[in-house]
């Protein structure tokens, strides 16, 4: 059974990043082949393709006719980030991982169910369910991710590599703003208050979940300080907002709301927030994305000090 049914399709940011990236572009061109694999190696059957950003994703049935979804993760820099980080949340507040194939790189994941994504619920309201899921995947013991990638061990490779791509890229992004975010990605310490930070907590990556209310998909597990987990909800939702001001004061609104509930430091959480969505931005620039560019460069301004 399986291995058969519809053909794939990528999404529509990994078809233009795979544009500019030969070893994405190949992996694009079996991810047919991975999906059926995986589907021979489990036994599934192939439902429906979910509406995935950067992986491809299908709902299936198992054997027994119970439903799952399963992930086929494409080689990129977050690809060894996800899978630990589901099994150290270990299916609290987050889907339970069914199994895993390193090979394939395909992962096989509880079905969360009714599964509405946060972008639903007002603003404010899906600013407090963000906050309450934050709370609850940092008290998962930073001692559970393996292996234990550390944010600053990242961090501290950024600043040679966003220059290096903004270097062939004359006049995209002001050298003012590449210093600041240089700075503040070289001295990013995560030597105190450790948790496992989720690494990608926006509105579309929190699903709600009849065994235990909102959960959190789609982690980039590393070990750093609380106050990063917040710039990927500070970019959302995508692209719909360009204007700096309103941006600005969007996200200010949701700060105050994080700092009452959790008691964050809101200066590391901007500074964060500010060199991580500059450095995406240059990213998306190079990876044929220039709409994401134009939404991430907002962001980064509507943060800056
Ligand atoms: N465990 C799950 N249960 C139900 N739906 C899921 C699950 N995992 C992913 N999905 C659906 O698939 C979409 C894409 O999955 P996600 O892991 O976020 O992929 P991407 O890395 O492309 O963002 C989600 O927005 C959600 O609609
Ligand atoms: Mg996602």
């Amino acid at each position: 059974m399986a291995a058969s049914g519809f053909p794939v399709a990528a999404p529509i940011g990994l078809v233009r990043s795979a544009a500019e990236d030969p070893a994405l572009s190949a992996w694009l061109g079996r991810v047919d082949q991975l999906v059926d694999a995986a589907c021979r190696r489990w036994d599934l059957d192939k439902v429906a393709a979910l509406p995935a950003q950067y992986s491809v994703v299908l709902e299936v049935r198992q054997p027994d006719g119970a439903p799952a979804v399963l992930k086929v993760i494409p080689p990129d820099d977050f690809a060894a980030l996800e899978v630990p980080a589901l099994r150290a949340y270990d299916g609290e507040s987050s889907p339970r991982l069914l199994a895993y194939d390193e090979t394939l790189d395909a992962a096989l994941l509880e079905r969360v169910g009714p599964a509405r994504p946060l972008s639903h619920l007002p603003d404010d309201e899906a600013t407090r369910v963000l906050a309450t899921v934050m709370r609850r995947l940092w008290t998962v013991p930073a001692s559970r991710l393996q292996p234990p990638n550390r944010l600053s061990d990242w961090a501290t490779q950024r600043p040679a590599i966003m220059r290096s791509r903004a270097g062939g890229r004359p006049g995209l992004v002001p050298p003012d703003l590449l210093d600041q975010a240089t700075e503040i990605l070289r001295c990013w310490d995560s030597s105190v208050d450790d948790v496992i930070l989720h690494g990608d907590l926006h509105h579309a990556n929190v699903l709600s979940s009849d065994r235990c209310g909102w959960v959190a998909i789609d982690p980039c597990g590393r070990i750093g300080h609380r106050e990063a987990d917040v710039a990927a909800m500070l970019r959302n939702p995508w692209g719909a907002e360009l204007d700096v001001e309103r941006l600005r004061a969007r996200n200010e609104r949701r700060l105050d709301i994080l700092r009452a509930m959790l008691d964050l430091d809101l200066d590391r959480c901007r500074q964060w927030a500010f060199a991580n969505s500059l450095d995406l931005a240059i990213w998306s620039a190079v990876s044929g994305r220039p709409d994401d560019f134009d939404h991430l460069f907002a962001v980064a301004l509507s943060l800056r000090e």
